[in-house]
């Protein structure tokens, strides 16, 4: 079937693909055009304009942020109540208010159009992957005409009746109870974690007793490993549906006491400077809530770190360090503005956290990305520059110190670097109980790196 696409943000990008998998021939535009070079490289054709999307075949989705973005797309001049030819089908799959879905449909009908709403169940990992599903509502046979679209895209479609509105009704019910599930579980996650419950045992329980299904393993496994910079829905869209709920609950007179603290929930996230995360840090919110003055912890990796270190969130940083001296990965320190650290604990006890200062940890994502400026490109390319037939380092980090040994034994002596055939230089570890600093040890493998190649030249690092 031919069918044009509107907004290729996270949900549609998902919808796009399963529809040009399955053969439908997508004309696809968006705001931001770079956004469907990938979709055009899978097979879709780009459309410049949302004229050309709209004019591209029986029907046209709009896949859109919220009611502003709908209202822009469907009402600017050449947008889609303009150029939706008589008899095409509207089918609108973002998350939208009872109010515009009502205004919309008017509209379409005045110039002879079809509104069908068609809102997705599921986040993008779950479009994807064929999971999701779909409410549709508007007229029966449009309906029917639609069906290999959305067979397409979900796993079931919902059909909710003739009036767009029900699917729009649906969706937003569905989501205050996905929002206050959220919710709840941010609230038990806490009271388990002030109780020193290790956070995972607690989803198990949950997961696979009563709540053995996909919202809350999905979200349980998010606010367990506080994995809230992989998006699926950000927090600012979160806190649009709450309003939505609640707008949609008062244009009826339906109490939605439950909706008040989602929506609270969402704003105090956004004010936290977490609206661009996943709406998962709903749970985030109620562990601040309940730190009170005390401390909230966040575990990650160093792009979780990065970014709450540029928001100036942090004041104290824990840091495990697995001593891996060479390979890539992110720098902790990178791109996050001028920041001011200092020590303040060292602990040492084995498969104890290590509290190590600033200083060290980030010679070390130098050492271990191999670049910065002190070892003039660092140590891979010390390693790239000499011909060695073996490499064998033991690099243990104890507190601020740092102690190198040799695993290579030849000849009684100890080498942690073991030059080629003809070529190279052998590192000899002449001092194997030497502990040396952080900063010490690159003044030393600067020396070394400096040194000319030798054929048979030794070295040493005590
Ligand atoms: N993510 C989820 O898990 C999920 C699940 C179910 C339903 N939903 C709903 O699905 C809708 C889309 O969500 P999403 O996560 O895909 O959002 P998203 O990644 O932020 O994408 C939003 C899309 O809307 C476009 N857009 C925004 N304002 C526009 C405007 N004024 N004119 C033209 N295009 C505009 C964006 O274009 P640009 O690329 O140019 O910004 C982008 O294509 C939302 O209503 C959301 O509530 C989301």
């Amino acid at each position: 079937m031919k069918v044009g696409f509107i907004g290729a943000g996270r949900m549609g990008q998902a919808m796009a693909r399963r529809l040009i998998e399955a053969k439908h021939d997508l004309g696809v535009f968006n705001r931001t055009p770079d956004k469907i070079k990938g979709l055009v490289d899978a097979g879709a054709k780009a459309m410049a304009l949302i004229a050309e999307a709209a004019r591209h075949g029986d029907a046209v989705f709009t896949m859109l942020a919220d009611d502003a973005a709908l209202d822009d797309v469907a009402g600017q001049k050449g947008g889609l109540l303009e150029s939706l030819p008589q008899g095409g089908v509207h089918i609108c799959s973002g998350t939208h208010g009872i109010g515009v879905i009502r205004r919309l449909k008017a509209a379409h009908t005045a110039r002879g159009q079809i509104l069908v709403a068609a809102p997705m169940l599921g986040r993008p990992e779950m479009v994807a992957s064929g999971q999701a599903g779909m409410v549709v509502a508007g007229p029966a046979e449009a309906l029917a005409r639609c069906a290999p679209l959305f067979a397409a895209i979900a796993r079931r479609s919902f059909e909710a009746g003739a009036e767009p509105e029900a699917a729009t009704a649906i969706k937003i019910a569905n989501n205050f109870v996905l929002g206050c599930a959220i919710e709840a579980m941010g609230e038990g996650f806490s009271l388990v974690r002030k109780y020193g419950v290790v956070p995972q045992v607690f989803n198990d329980v949950m997961t696979d007793g009563l709540f053995a299904c996909a919202a809350y393993k999905a979200y349980g496994k998010i606010i367990v490993e506080e994995t809230y910079d992989r998006v699926g829905q950000m927090a600012t869209l979160g806190l649009k549906d709450a309003n939505l709920a609640l707008a949609a609950g008062e244009a009826v007179g339906v109490p939605l006491p439950s909706g008040n603290v989602w929506r609270d929930r969402l704003v105090g996230a956004v004010a936290h400077g977490d609206g661009g995360k996943d709406w998962a840090v709903m749970a985030l919110e109620q562990a601040r809530a309940a730190a009170g003055e005390k401390d909230v912890s966040l575990g990650g990796g160093a792009s979780v770190a990065q970014q709450y270190l540029a928001a100036g969130l942090l004041d104290e940083l824990v840091v495990s360090v697995v001593p891996i001296l060479l390979g890539g990965g992110a720098r902790l320190f990178e791109n996050v503005g001028d920041v001011k650290l200092e020590q303040v604990e060292s602990v040492e006890a084995p498969g104890v956290e290590q509290r190590i200062s600033v200083d060290a940890i980030q010679s070390i994502s130098i050492l271990g990305t191999g670049a910065g400026s002190v070892l003039n490109q660092g140590i891979t390319r010390f390693f790239r520059e000499y011909p060695y037939s073996r490499i064998g380092l033991r690099c243990v980090l104890t507190n601020d110190q740092f102690s190198v040994n040799g695993t290579i034994h030849d000849g009684g002596k100890e080498y942690l670097v073991r030059r080629g055939f003809l070529r190279g230089v052998d590192v000899v570890n002449q001092n194997p109980e030497n502990v040396i600093s952080f900063r010490d040890m690159e003044e030393r493998i600067k020396r070394i790196s400096r040194r000319p190649q030798a054929p048979s030249a030794g070295s040493q690092l005590n």
